[in-house]
């Protein structure tokens, strides 16, 4: 006996995932009963640089010889995007195959139908490696912590914009030279939109959501906003404050309410706090559970070894599967299961902010901006103003507030971006407690 593997995609992961089944090949067998075995990767270019070579006759330029081939029993899809790993992914489902994906942006845009796909085949789609990459989180929520109500989740889930702003943080640097910085030293891509735009890491964030709540939001329901509008001063701010600034993906849910919040947004989290100390390239999670309290995972969140380990993980419990069920009666996360609850509007959900306004140093605009605030029931925790910078007669004025809906400060900072002395629109940063019960 033999479980049979193809890969769709012989890149960074697929090399990664071919390196472990055939290094590790004794360790595996061990684990899993009898061999694994590499039948076939799909690649575009047949003659393309490989980071662990490609053993002869195993690379075809043809799908069929993987999707829907009888003697292949797990299709791994590590080619990325949308087409055509959508159709390959479906038709594998459809013909029986039990599916291995890292690609987080094919399950957060097509997820229902691909779990639909994989309910009614009864065939399982596994996808560790998709959010956080070694990080076993998904197993973690799916099965580990399967006695709990998930209270929130909270997690650095994409490396390029945790390194950039470690650097930023350290080094005083600009977005745009820790961008370049990240560049040249490879952790970030040569087009970073994705990454530092947060579609990378709002695509895990729905992931997270689904398993934690059964809940799929659609990209249009979070809140996600990159780190491109931080600036040297912000950083600075935060550290006198006594806080760090990350890319912060939480879903919480509300304990007044009931309802489901879900942001992707920098925000400021306590120097002290376990999330703060995650620099770099790492990624982490945290997830608070009715029952477990509060559970802390880190480590390497991508590149090659560390996201091929999650993938062979996830190969290795599907071939041990396969052997007990020929159709499994449940898939662990059928669309069955998702709910169709949405999530609260962003402009409703409640937090504090960290408000840096650019204005100028007359009397009376700082008096005017707190009035401004307090129309809209926004109170100040605290007030920082420096020095007006001698030759322009510019100053920062920044506000940490008490907790207030979102609605209320957004009216609130438009009327005080037109007050007489502002120079333009405050820049806003979400301050996260994490509070009991949260
Ligand atoms: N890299 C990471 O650290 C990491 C971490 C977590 C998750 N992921 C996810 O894993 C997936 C793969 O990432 P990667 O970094 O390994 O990508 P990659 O290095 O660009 O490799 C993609 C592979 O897929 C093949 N491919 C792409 N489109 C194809 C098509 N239309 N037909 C046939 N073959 C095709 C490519 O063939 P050629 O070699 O001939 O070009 C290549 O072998 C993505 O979904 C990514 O989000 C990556």
């Amino acid at each position: 006996m033999q479980t049979n593997v193809g890969l769709l995609g012989y890149g960074t992961v697929g090399a990664g995932v071919a390196r472990i089944i055939s290094l590790e090949d004794a360790l595996l067998c061990q684990k899993v009963g009898w061999p694994l075995k590499l039948a076939k990767a799909v690649v575009r270019d047949l003659s393309g640089r490989r980071a662990f070579p490609a053993p002869p006759g195993l690379l075809t330029t043809d799908p069929s010889e993987v999707v829907a081939n009888p003697d292949v029993q797990v299709v791994v899809e590590v080619m990325g995007g949308l087409e055509p790993a959508r159709t390959l992914v479906l038709a594998a489902l459809e013909s029986g195959q039990h599916v291995v994906t890292a690609n987080k942006a094919l399950l957060a845009v097509h997820g229902r139908e691909i779990f639909e796909k994989a309910a009614q085949s009864g065939r399982e789609i596994f996808f560790e490696a998709a959010v956080a990459g070694a990080i076993p989180v998904i197993r973690t929520l799916k099965e580990g912590l399967a006695a709990n109500r998930i209270q929130s989740v909270a997690g650095i889930l994409n490396g390029t914009t945790n390194y950039i702003l470690t650097a930023m943080s350290r080094g005083g640097a600009t977005f745009e030279e820790a961008l370049k910085e990240a560049q040249e030293l490879g952790y970030a891509e040569a087009d970073p939109t994705t990454d530092v735009e947060g579609a990378d890491a709002a695509h895990k964030l729905i992931l997270l959501t689904a398993l934690a709540y059964g809940v799929l939001p659609a990209l249009d329901d979070i809140r996600a906003e990159g780190i491109t509008k931080l600036a040297p001063a912000d950083f600075q701010f935060a550290e006198a404050l006594g806080y760090v600034i990350k890319l912060l993906a939480t879903a919480a849910s509300n304990p007044e309410d009931g309802r489901l919040e879900v942001r992707l947004q920098p925000a400021m989290i306590p120097k002290g706090h376990l999330l703060a100390g995650v620099n770099g390239a790492m990624n982490a999670v945290m997830i608070r559970g009715h029952a477990c309290g509060d559970i802390f995972l880190s480590g390497a969140g991508a590149g090659m070894m560390p996201t091929a380990s999650a993938v062979v993980g996830d190969i290795v419990e599907i071939a041990r599967l396969a052997n007990s069920q020929s159709k499994l009666t449940k898939p662990s996360l059928g669309w069955q299961s998702l709910k169709a609850e949405t999530v609260k509007p962003a402009s409703d959900i409640w937090s504090r902010h960290y408000l840096r306004f650019s204005v100028h140093d007359r009397p009376g605009v700082l008096a005017a901006i707190a009035g401004a605030l307090a129309a809209h029931n926004v109170s100040i925790a605290q007030v920082i103003q420096k020095e007006a910078d001698p030759g322009t007669g510019q100053v920062y004025l920044v506000m940490l507030t008490h907790s207030a809906p979102v609605r209320s400060l957004k009216a609130a900072l438009d009327d005080a971006a037109s007050l007489e002395g502002s120079l333009g629109p405050a820049r806003v940063i979400r301050v996260e407690e994490f509070r009991e019960g949260r």
